[in-house]
C-alpha cells in the first residue's frame, strides 16, 4: 500500500500537467503522452496516429485555407471543415437572386462543385527534428543579439537550404518551413503539399449552420450545425495544380472512417488540428499585463464600438447586413477577451504562474543554475518597462487603427499628386483611375459613412480620455487648437472636407482634381498620422522584443530543465497538434450544470422567427415533427447535434476532427465555451470544453435536409 501511495506520488510530481492537458506535437508524442492515452481508452498504437515512415491518420487532417482546420473523409477527396470556416467561400458564391449564405448549397454531383480560386489545402508530408542543424547554424552567427533564432524568415531560408532548391522544384505545390518551439529551445521542419483546386461541395443554410450566431457564439449548450463539405482535386498524377477542368479527385493516403455509434459521458476523446496560439508560459507579470492592458482595452474600445454599432444595425435593415460580418468578428474577439479576464480572475492564474516561477528560482538555487532567476528578472522589468507604451499601442490600435474604419482609406497618392503637378494629361487620368479603384475598394458595399462617421466620435472620445493629448498622433493637434478638444465637430469637419467624406465628394475631386486638395485633405492626414504613431510605437516596442524573447526562451529552458518536457507542451503556433480527453459536461457556477450532449429539441426551444440568429427552417422543423431520424438518431429517439469534451482547443481547431479511441470520426470542433477561453494561458479541466458538431448531425443533414445522400457513397460509415 506504503509503496503503491509513493510511486502514485512519484508519478503525480514528475506531471505537474493535469490530465487532458495539452496540445501535442505528433513526434513528441509517444515520449510525452502515449501511455496516458492508452490509459484513458485509446485502442491504437502510436503509429496508427503518427508514422514518420507511412501513412496514418495524420495524413488525412489538413490546414483549410488559412487559418482552419479540415479533415479527409473519403478516397475521392471529399474534406469536411467548418461552415464558418467556409464562410468567405460560400459568401463569394453568393448574390441577391442565389443566396447560398441564407438557403445553403449542395452539388448534386461533381459538375456542380465549385471551384474557389485563392482558397488552399495543406497537408504535413513530413515532420522531422531539426533542432541540432538549427542550432548548428545560428552557432555561426557573430551577432549576439540575433533574432534569427525567431525569425520565420532566416528559418524557413535554413529549411530550403537543406532540402534544396532541386527538391522544390521536381515537386510541385511542396514547401518547406521550420518553426521554432519552447520560445527558440528546439525546431522542427514541415514538409508540406499544397493544393489549390479546392471545391465547394456543400453548405447548410446560416440558420443551421451559423443557428444561434453571435448570442450562442463561445457557448454552450449550443445547437450550430457549423459544417461545410468541399472536395480536393489533383493533376492525373495526384499532385497539387492550380484549378482545371482536367483535374481529378485528389485521392488522399488518408481518410477518416465515420462512427455513428454516437458518444457517452466520459468516452475518450481526441482531436488532431492546427491550434494558432496560447500563451502557456507566461510569467505572472504577463498574466497581469494581458488582463489589464491588452485584455481590459479591448473589453472598454470594443464594448462602445459595438454598443453604437449594434444600434446603427438594428435601425436599418440595410446596415445590419453591412456590419453583420464585421460585428461578428468584432464580438468574437470581444467575448474571448472577457472570458479570459474571468479565467485569469477566478482560477488566479497570476498564482498559479507565480508559484510555478518561485519552484523554478528554488530548484536553480539548489542546481546553481542563475540563468533562470535573471531571465526572470529580466522579464519582470521588461513587463514594468513597456507598460506605458503597451496600453498606447493597444488603444491606438482597438480605437483607432481598427475601430474607425477610415483610417484605412488609400494615402499612397504621391504618384497622382506628381501627376497632377505635371502636364500629363494620360498619366494623370491613369493615376486618378487608380486611385478610384483603390477608394471604392475602401468604400465597398459593406461601408456606410453614417455609421463610420458615428463610431468615429465615439472611438475618438474615448482614445482621448485615455491617453494624453501629448501622446496622441501628431494630426491630432488639429483637435485642440481648431476644434478646442470638440471631437463630434472634429469627426465633423473630417468627413465634410475630404475627398474621402462622401460620395458627394469624391465625385466633385474627381470633376476638378487637384494636388492642394489630396495634399490637405483632413481624411488622409488623419489616416497617415495615425499610421505614423502606429510605427512609432512597435518601433519603440521593438527594443524589448529582444530582451524578451532571450529571456523567455531562457525561462522555458529552465522550466523544461526542471520538469522534463515529457509533462510540458509547446506553445500552440499553428502547427499539427492532438489533445486528447473526454466526452463530459460540466459546472461552470454554483448548482449550474451542464450535460453534454445536445439535441435537436433545443433548437426547437430556442426557435425564434422574430430574430434572425435563431431562425429555424420549415424543411428542418418537418424533420423534427416526423421524428423518423433513422440512424442518425439516439437510442432515446432524439437526434443528436452537438456535445462537448475537455479536449484542450483553441482558435484554428475549428474544423479539427474529434475522433473516438479507435481514431474513428464522431465530431468537427467548432467552439469553445467562454468560460472556458482562458485556457490559452492555464488549461482549465473543469470549466474549458471544446465545442463539437456531431457527426450524425452532420451526415443527417447532408442526407435527410439537403438530399445529398449520394455523398455518403463515397464514405466509410459505421453504424
Ligand atoms: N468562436 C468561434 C471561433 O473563434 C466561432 C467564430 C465564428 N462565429 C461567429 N459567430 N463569429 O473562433
Ligand atoms: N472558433 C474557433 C476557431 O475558429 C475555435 C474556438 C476556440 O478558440 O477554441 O478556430
Amino acid at each position: 500500500m506504503k509503496k503503491l501511495f509513493i510511486s502514485i506520488m512519484a508519478f503525480a510530481m514528475t506531471l505537474p500537467a493535469i490530465a487532458d492537458e495539452g496540445m501535442w506535437l505528433l513526434p513528441l508524442l509517444r515520449q510525452q503522452k502515449f501511455p496516458e492515452m492508452q490509459a484513458l481508452g485509446l485502442k491504437l498504437q502510436d503509429y496508427d496516429i503518427y508514422n514518420p515512415d507511412s501513412s496514418s491518420i495524420k495524413d488525412a487532417i489538413v490546414i483549410f485555407g488559412g487559418g482552419c482546420t479540415g479533415e479527409m473523409v473519403s478516397p475521392d477527396g471529399l474534406l469536411l471543415t467548418n461552415h464558418h470556416c467556409g464562410y468567405g467561400s460560400i459568401q463569394r458564391h453568393s448574390t441577391v437572386e442565389q443566396d447560398y449564405l441564407t438557403d445553403g448549397f449542395w452539388a448534386m454531383n461533381r459538375d456542380e462543385e465549385l471551384p474557389n480560386p485563392g482558397l488552399s489545402v495543406t497537408f504535413i508530408d513530413k515532420i522531422e527534428d531539426v533542432t541540432d542543424y538549427v542550432k548548428a547554424e545560428l552557432a555561426k552567427e557573430t551577432d549576439p543579439n540575433s533574432m534569427n533564432f525567431l525569425s520565420p524568415k532566416f528559418l524557413n531560408g535554413l529549411a530550403k537550404e537543406k532540402v534544396g532548391e532541386e527538391f522544390l522544384l521536381n515537386n510541385p505545390g511542396t514547401e518547406v518551413e521550420i518553426k521554432q518551439f519552447y520560445g527558440g529551445n528546439q525546431y522542427f521542419m514541415f514538409t508540406k503539399k499544397i493544393f489549390s483546386d479546392v471545391r465547394l461541395v456543400g453548405a447548410p443554410p446560416s440558420s443551421i449552420g451559423k443557428f444561434g450566431a453571435d448570442t450562442d457564439n463561445w457557448m454552450w449548450p449550443r445547437h450550430t450545425g457549423d459544417f461545410a463539405v468541399f472536395r480536393v482535386y489533383a493533376d492525373a498524377n495526384g499532385n497539387p495544380a492550380p484549378y482545371s477542368e482536367t483535374n481529378v479527385p485528389l485521392r488522399p493516403k488518408q481518410w477518416l472512417k465515420i462512427n455513428l455509434q454516437g458518444v457517452n459521458e466520459n468516452d475518450y476523446a481526441m482531436m488532431m488540428g492546427f491550434p494558432g496560439r496560447t500563451n502557456k508560459y507566461y510569467t505572472s507579470w504577463e498574466v497581469a499585463e494581458r488582463r489589464d492592458i491588452d485584455n481590459a482595452v479591448r473589453i472598454r474600445v470594443r464594448d462602445l464600438r459595438q454598443q453604437a454599432m449594434l444600434d446603427e444595425m438594428l435601425n436599418d435593415p440595410a446596415v445590419r447586413i453591412q456590419y453583420s460580418s464585421k460585428y461578428a468578428s468584432s464580438t468574437n474577439a470581444h467575448k474571448n477577451a472577457i472570458g479570459s479576464n474571468w479565467a485569469i480572475k477566478k482560477r488566479n492564474f497570476q498564482q498559479v504562474k507565480q508559484d510555478e516561477q518561485d519552484n523554478l528560482i528554488a530548484w536553480s538555487k539548489k542546481n546553481c543554475e542563475p540563468e533562470y532567476p535573471d531571465a526572470l528578472l529580466t522579464l519582470e522589468e521588461i513587463v514594468e518597462n513597456r507598460k506605458g507604451l503597451r496600453f498606447r499601442s493597444w488603444m491606438l490600435d482597438e480605437a483607432l487603427s481598427r475601430g474607425i474604419e477610415f483610417t484605412a482609406v488609400p494615402t499612397q497618392i504621391e504618384p497622382l499628386v506628381l501627376a497632377l503637378k505635371g502636364k500629363d494629361k494620360e498619366l494623370q487620368k491613369q493615376e486618378l483611375r487608380a486611385l478610384e479603384q483603390a477608394y471604392h475598394r475602401f468604400a465597398n458595399q459593406n461601408y456606410s459613412y453614417k455609421v463610420d462617421r458615428r463610431i468615429a466620435k465615439v472611438m475618438l472620445e474615448e482614445y482621448c480620455k485615455q491617453v494624453p493629448a501629448a501622446e496622441q498622433p501628431a494630426y491630432f493637434e488639429l483637435l485642440q487648437s481648431k476644434f478646442k478638444g470638440h471631437v463630434d465637430e472634429f469627426v465633423d469637419y473630417i468627413f465634410d472636407n475630404s475627398i474621402y467624406g462622401s460620395e458627394t465628394n469624391f465625385n466633385a475631386f474627381l470633376k476638378k482634381p487637384t494636388a492642394k486638395a489630396l495634399e490637405n485633405d483632413p481624411m488622409i492626414l488623419f489616416a497617415q498620422s495615425v499610421r505614423n504613431e502606429d510605427m512609432a510605437l512597435k518601433n519603440a516596442l521593438k527594443e524589448f522584443d529582444e530582451g524578451y524573447a532571450l529571456a523567455h526562451r531562457s525561462y522555458v529552458k529552465g522550466l523544461l530543465a526542471m520538469y522534463g518536457d515529457k509533462a510540458n507542451f509547446p506553445d500552440a503556433n499553428f502547427t499539427l497538434r492532438l489533445t486528447y480527453g473526454q466526452v463530459r459536461g460540466y459546472e461552470p457556477r454554483d448548482c449550474d450544470t451542464y450535460g453534454y450532449q445536445t439535441t435537436l429539441d433545443g433548437v426547437m426551444e430556442k426557435e425564434d422567427p422574430t430574430n434572425w440568429e435563431f431562425v429555424v427552417p420549415d424543411k428542418l422543423k418537418s424533420l423534427y415533427e416526423a421524428g423518423n431520424f433513422g440512424r442518425y438518431g439516439m437510442s432515446n429517439g432524439k437526434m443528436p447535434v452537438a456535445f462537448c469534451a475537455t479536449t484542450h482547443s483553441t482558435g484554428g481547431n475549428s474544423g479539427s476532427p474529434v475522433m473516438n479511441a479507435n481514431g474513428e470520426l464522431i465530431g468537427i470542433n467548432f467552439d469553445r465555451n467562454w468560460e472556458g477561453v482562458g485556457g490559452d494561458i492555464q488549461y482549465l479541466p473543469d470549466y474549458q470544453r471544446s465545442i463539437i458538431v456531431d457527426i450524425r448531425y452532420v451526415l443527417f443533414i447532408i442526407d435527410k435536409f439537403a438530399g445529398a445522400g449520394y455523398l455518403l457513397d463515397e464514405m466509410d460509415i459505421i453504424e
